[in-house]
């Protein structure tokens, strides 16, 4: 089977039926959305989902300390401060405003690292907050640039998480992770009027070298983390 035809489980069972089996591995994928959509419980999900199958992975967060990270997992039975301990996840917590001079620091390395530490899944929470360390697009796009080209040379399937723009919620707020990664996953309110309740929704918006459903499905987040209705129809 080739690299593109292997497909990595996001651990989110619905999600995974929609995309043929999962993400193509050594794929870059972004979940997008507004705040509050589930973004890190994805990552953390997809994170636990390559844990237990005996994967190394590395969770790189510059919203939550790794403590909270930990926490947040664990509300959903997901027990990563085992893994953590045991050196199988890798946590670290980018300060946003260390986080360009980090990544201007630790780019070349990070290869390597990810190699050194055997991970075949990466997670970048979130991308959104490492751009806005930016002031210049033209230093924001060829960061991302080259992150993505270093990252694609490990053969690892990375998720990167990033905000919607607010007058275009089908957009990231900079407008540029979209176009850079193989894939693209969308998180969304779903506001009907007359609805008590707002429903959330996915769907997938890119996913290169794959074939995969364009439908609108329904999710929730609960006590086991996202789940997508996937026989369910939004329309
Ligand atoms: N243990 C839980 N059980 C059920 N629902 C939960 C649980 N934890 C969080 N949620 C729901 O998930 C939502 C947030 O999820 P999450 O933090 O993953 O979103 P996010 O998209 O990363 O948000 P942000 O943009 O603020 O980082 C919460 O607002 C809450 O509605
Ligand atoms: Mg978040």
């Amino acid at each position: 089977m080739s690299m593109a035809e292997e497909k990595v489980s996001t651990g989110i069972d619905g999600l995974d039926e929609m995309l043929g089996g999962g993400l193509p591995k050594g794929h870059i994928a972004v979940v997008m959305g507004a705040f509050g959509t589930g973004k890190t419980t994805f990552a953390l999900q997809f994170v636990n989902r390559g844990l237990s199958e005996g994967e190394n992975c590395i969770f790189i967060s510059l919203e939550e300390d790794t403590e909270s990270v930990l926490n947040s997992a664990q509300m959903f039975g997901w027990d990563l401060r085992k893994h953590f301990d045991e050196n199988r996840l890798g946590l670290y917590k980018l300060e946003p405003a260390d986080a360009r001079s980090t990544i201007m620091r630790i780019k070349s390395e990070l290869p390597g690292f990810i190699r050194e530490f055997g991970a075949s899944r990466v997670v970048l929470d979130s991308v959104s907050l490492l751009n806005m360390m930016f002031d210049k697009e033209q230093e924001r796009r060829s960061t991302l640039f080259n992150l993505c080209q270093l990252l694609r040379t490990t053969n690892c399937t990375t998720l990167l998480t990033a905000e919607v723009n607010d007058d275009n919620q089908r957009r990231s707020r900079y407008g540029l992770v979209e176009y850079t990664v193989d894939g693209v996953i969308l998180l969304q309110y779903d506001e009907k009027e007359g609805d008590s309740e707002g429903k959330l929704n996915l769907r997938v918006l890119k996913m290169r070298r794959s074939a995969h459903s364009r439908r609108i499905k329904p999710y929730t987040i609960g006590k086991n983390g996202i789940s997508v209705h996937a026989g369910a129809e939004m329309f």
